[in-house]
């Protein structure tokens, strides 16, 4: 499994050289998708399409790539790659240019490159393993909601978080429980679901989204507002949600049990919902 796309072509992984001039690599000057993939298919494609749109226009950067365009390049790499449950990375950067300058070249092409590690895909609600957190003050940029390559505050906090042991780092800012380094969050408090609303301060995750739009179809609501970290430190229940986590539960959050130190019944149903959701179209059960 290593043929990646660069540029329009499909090539094995080791032979995909990109230029030191990339500003991708001067100045991570570029943004980036994870879609998941199961049974070979994509996972919420037309979301992640919107939000790499969205992505695009918040860097001025101009593709000229259909929908249509994106799918059957990506549909392709699945292809090349054989299938299965993958992670499909996607990478557009503002490209090469001949001089190290911050301001945006005249003519310059994009460079896109995309490629796919395996995922697993939980089928039961055992194989999603619990979470130990700890909060860290976020250290990153104002505008959160860009899923920019530039990840230097978020590989920081990831790694603090590996550092003391702990799953993930639950960021917070100005008094508020924001996201995690590589998720998002919600709470549970007298049996109500809350996440923090989409703004600069987040990822509009696809999952987050998802997840809310789930509930909502099973009569539950989901309140969207700031979370303050009393509020976090209290929660009977607290989850993370990503394309590659899924919905995860936080049993632990800066050395004490979250609830009982079990996941919860709220998240129990939550993923249930979900896994039921993915099954029946991914995998046909
Ligand atoms: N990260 N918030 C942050 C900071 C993230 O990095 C991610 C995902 C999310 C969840 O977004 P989604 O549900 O669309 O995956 C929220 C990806 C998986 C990554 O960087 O690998």
């Amino acid at each position: 499994m290593n043929s990646v796309f660069l540029n329009g072509d499909f090539i094995p992984a080791s032979e995909a050289k990109i230029s030191v001039m990339d500003r991708g690599f001067l100045f991570g000057d570029g943004i980036y998708e994870v879609i998941p993939v199961y049974n070979g298919q994509l996972f919420r494609l037309e979301q992640h399409l919107q939000r790499l749109h969205y992505c695009l226009k918040r860097i001025k950067l101009s593709v000229d790539w259909s929908m249509q365009q994106w799918q059957q390049m990506m549909e392709q790499l699945i292809a090349e790659n054989g299938g299965g449950n993958l992670g499909l990375y996607l990478q557009v950067t503002r490209g090469f240019s001949e001089k190290r300058d911050h301001k945006f070249p005249q003519q310059i092409s994009p460079t896109i490159f995309s490629m796919v590690n395996t995922l697993p895909s939980p089928k039961n609600i055992e194989d999603l393993k619990a979470c130990k957190v700890m909060t860290i003050e976020d250290i990153r940029w104002k505008n959160c909601d860009i899923k920019s390559i530039s990840l230097l505050g978020n590989v920081l906090l990831a790694q603090q978080a590996h550092e003391s042991d702990d799953d993930e780092a639950i960021l917070t800012n100005n008094g508020f429980a924001t996201e995690g380094a590589t998720s998002n969050l919600f709470i549970v408090e007298d049996g109500k679901i809350f996440t923090p609303k989409k703004d600069n301060r987040i990822l509009g995750g696809i999952t987050r989204d998802l997840v809310i739009e789930l509930l909502e179809s099973h009569g539950k609501t989901v309140f969207q507002e700031d979370i303050s970290i009393e509020r976090l430190n209290n929660a009977e229940e607290i989850w993370l949600t990503s394309s590659t986590k899924e919905i995860r539960p936080v049993v632990e959050i800066n050395g004490n049990k979250v609830g009982d130190g079990k996941a919860g019944p709220v998240w129990n149903q939550a993923v249930t919902i979900y896994l039921d959701y993915k099954m029946k179209l991914y995998h046909g059960e």
